[in-house]
């Protein structure tokens, strides 16, 4: 019988661990930015990554699902799968899901190994993310034309003791960016 290739051996050709990077936080907290200038900067320094987005996933693989609570679990069940085989291949997998419900984003953790699956809090207070309002979502959202909006009418369940915790209504998104980079030197 053949060996399948196994996990070490991807890595040791990449030279790098596979590792679920998890951005948590509420709408226009940040994470799509912070992601997205993260990837670049591992990109630059030929790290192999994937970022997975809410915003692009929710159009695509899980079109089908609403803002229900369980059809949230379940975004965050598949995506916590895609993200999970991304890291098997040996990428540093990024992504940024609102993921609000802390069962949801434990239940990916335990699929991985100790020190595999990095929780990063992007804490920013709902009253500073409802006045960017980029889309203009809060203010449909107090309105009640957009129904279970996170922070509004549905619940967000901050991580208790998340590896990271970043403070994007207090810092650059530079200097969040580097606190994520610096725990990369230390993996
Ligand atoms: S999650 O709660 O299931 O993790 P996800 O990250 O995929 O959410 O999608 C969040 C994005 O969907 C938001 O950035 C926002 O643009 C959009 N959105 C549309 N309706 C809602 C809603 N009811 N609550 C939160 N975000 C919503």
């Amino acid at each position: 019988m053949r060996e399948k290739i196994s996990q070490p051996q991807r890595e040791q050709r990449i030279n790098q661990k596979g590792t679920i990077f998890w951005f948590t936080g509420v709408s226009d907290s940040g994470k799509t930015t912070l992601t997205t200038e993260l990837e670049k900067q591992l990109f630059d320094r030929n790290s192999l990554t994937y970022l997975l987005d809410g915003d692009s996933i929710r159009g695509g693989l899980n079109s089908d699902l609403t803002f229900s609570p369980e059809d949230r679990c379940e975004n965050i069940r598949r995506v916590g799968e895609v993200a999970r085989l991304f890291a098997d291949a040996g990428f540093f997998v990024i992504v940024a899901f609102i993921s609000p419900f802390r069962k949801d984003r434990d239940r990916v953790r335990n699929l991985m190994s100790p020190g595999r699956f990095i929780e990063v809090f992007v804490d920013c207070p709902l009253s500073v993310c409802e006045k960017r309002d980029p889309k203009g979502m809060y203010k449909k959202a107090r309105a009640g034309i957009i129904p279970e909006f996170t922070g509004i009418s549905s619940p967000y369940e901050p991580p208790k003791s998340p590896e990271i915790h970043l403070h994007t209504d207090q810092h650059t998104i530079e200097v969040c960016v580097k606190q994520v980079m610096d725990f990369f030197q230390e993996i």
